[in-house]
């Protein structure tokens, strides 16, 4: 499957990104990401002009970067500046530059037509520089393509049996989830809400809440990239109906963004917000460990699939169930995001 061109992608976290030159790549184009001395994150092709050198692999100088290779220097815009050996710089030396935009602590970039880029259009994620929220992150790579984590992240019944003993109990995967779609917004949502259940140890350690609990699990997903999962748990009874007020509640905001690197790898992001216990770095601790744990179970089980799609015949018919429609509802609107582009 292509990736979806004209859209924005998270490429890096902003602390991923300061002075040193940074390459990544994104939906198969190799980026150099930096920050000029103003601050301002630059992309741009890291590929020199001249042969092709990764310019990653070159230096700066000021805020303009130098080849490794043979000394082209560029501008932050790719336009090339200076080349060894004559004085006239030929008119096409140049790399094409990415929208850049910095925003809720994340690196986004535009791949695509760069006439059309919209920052407004850039999907918000406002806790994770909130005062009243505090954030632990990492990122893992996966060796699969993004369409499994998508996936996975929409069917959140494999938490019970991939994710036992950290955020999976036997009701996640006994209570049926609904399913929204919003064309026009562009937005996925499936939900599933949980009364009076067991409380996982990933949120009885970080809460404290000692017995049952009600436990929400509202998915908000705006393909391509950014995935939302509003988890609220609070002892049981005091969580209200779905469409009451929450704010008894112990407010998790769980962020993934799903950035394709190349068609069969994925830049798994994952960042867990809350409002609760948050100045207390055990529970910090606790959670960005505990977190990574359960990533890096799925990034095994992905990395899995992965090598089972390879190795298929053509023509493999899934077989999928009422969990799925969230998954399937996804995938609908990714292909029509893929066929505009
Ligand atoms: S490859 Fe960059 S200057 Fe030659
Ligand atoms: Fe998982």
């Amino acid at each position: 499957m292509p990736f979806a061109r004209n859209q924005w992608y998270v490429a890096a976290y902003g602390e991923d990104i300061g002075d040193a030159l940074f390459g990544r790549t994104i939906c198969g184009e190799p980026i150099l990401f930096y920050r000029t001395a103003d601050g301002r994150v630059v992309g741009m092709a890291d590929r020199c002009v001249h042969r092709r050198y990764p310019l990653s692999a070159g230096s700066r100088v000021g805020d303009r970067v130098v080849c490794g290779y043979h000394g082209f220097t560029y501008d932050p815009d790719g336009s090339c500046v200076a080349v060894p050996g004559q004085s006239r710089v030929p008119r096409t030396a140049r790399v094409p530059s990415y929208p850049v935009v910095e925003q809720d602590s994340l690196i986004w970039v535009w791949i695509g037509d760069a006439a059309a880029a919209d920052s407004a259009a850039i999907p918000r994620a406002p806790w994770l520089d909130s005062p009243d929220y505090t954030t632990v992150r990492g990122m893992e790579p996966l060796a699969a393509r993004y369409e499994l984590l998508v996936d996975n992240l929409m069917d959140l019944s494999h938490e019970t049996y991939l994710h036992a003993g950290y955020i999976g109990t036997p009701e996640v995967a006994q209570t049926p989830i609904t399913t929204e779609t919003d064309e026009d917004a562009g937005v996925v949502y499936a939900r599933r809400r949980m009364k009076d259940v067991e409380c996982p140890p990933f949120y009885a350690n970080s809460t404290g809440i000692k017995g049952r609990i009600d436990r929400w699990q509202d998915i908000e997903y705006r393909p391509p990239c950014l995935y939302l999962l509003h988890s609220r748990i609070a002892p049981t009874g005091l969580e209200p109906g779905p469409d009451g007020d929450d704010s008894a509640a112990n407010h998790a905001e769980i962020v993934y963004a799903i950035t394709p690197e190349t068609e069969h790898s994925t830049f798994d992001f994952w960042m867990v917000a809350r409002d609760f216990a948050r100045d207390d770095e055990e529970v910090s601790a606790f959670l960005a460990e505990s977190n990574r744990t359960v990533v890096l179970q799925d990034v095994t089980a992905l990395n899995l699939l992965e090598q089972a799609i390879a190795a298929e015949p053509e023509g493999y018919q899934e077989l999928s169930i009422n969990i799925d429609t969230g998954g399937l509802a996804a995938r609908r609107m990714l292909h029509r995001l893929i066929e505009q582009s």
